[in-house]
């Protein structure tokens, strides 16, 4: 599950995950996860009570996905469901996003993660996002970086198609009512209600 800062994301990740519970095994997993030594400095740097070099906290947050790799690997191999809170993508978009690093760069860490079936990304402007409760709390809050990061989303999923052309990429339209915008999530996944088989599948490989 991919977005935009306050796009409603965390709240129908829960919902989508109480929805798929009824019928699967379900592992939910936040990233940034931020209880990990990697996620506390993560956490610090979002919060800015530190300051790190650009390229230092874009390997902090692949990083803090790749000790999770092996966890995602043995929940699938179970059979169980995993459904991530942001994961790579989010990676890509937000430090693509500053001027210093280049898309290619910011992409090379996480090839070769657990690839998703699916990623659904909560679409929702900048503008609308801003008037949501909280706005700006957080250091990539700020409407100019979020305007960016939503072009850059659009240019990973041109790219995801043509790497991984397995990934079904929903585009979801964030702005309306909980329960309309989480309908539109569930009918989003509902090619992968009869379980996957197979290899799992590698990013952007
Ligand atoms: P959150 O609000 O979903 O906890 O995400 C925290 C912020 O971290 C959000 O602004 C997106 C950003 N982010 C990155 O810059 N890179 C990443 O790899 C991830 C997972 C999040």
């Amino acid at each position: 599950m991919e977005g935009l800062d306050r796009s409603g994301k965390t709240t129908q990740t829960q919902k989508l995950c109480e929805h798929l519970q009824r019928t699967n095994t379900v592992k939910l997993i936040k990233f940034p996860d931020r209880t990990t030594p990697i996620g506390k400095m993560i956490d610090a740097y979002l919060r800015s009570q530190s300051e790190l070099d650009d390229r230092a906290i874009h390997l902090l947050f692949s990083a803090n996905r790749w000790e999770c790799a092996g966890t995602i690997e043995a929940e699938l191999r179970a059979g169980n469901t995993v459904i991530c809170d942001r994961y790579a993508f989010s990676g890509v978009a937000f430090s693509a996003s500053k001027s210093s690093l280049s898309y290619e760069w910011c992409k090379a860490p996480d090839i070769s993660l657990p690839a998703p079936d699916a990623v659904v990304f909560l679409d929702i402007s900048p503008e609308v996002a801003q008037q949501r409760g909280g706005y700006g709390e957080e250091r990539y809050e700020k409407e100019e970086m979020q305007r960016t990061v939503r072009q850059i989303f659009r240019k990973i999923e041109t790219d995801t198609a043509q790497a991984n052309g397995h990934i079904i990429w929903a585009t979801i339209d964030a702005s309306g009512t909980l329960d309309e915008v989480q309908q539109r999530i569930q009918k989003a996944v509902e090619p992968l209600n009869g379980g996957i088989t197979g290899e799992i599948q590698r990013l952007w490989m």
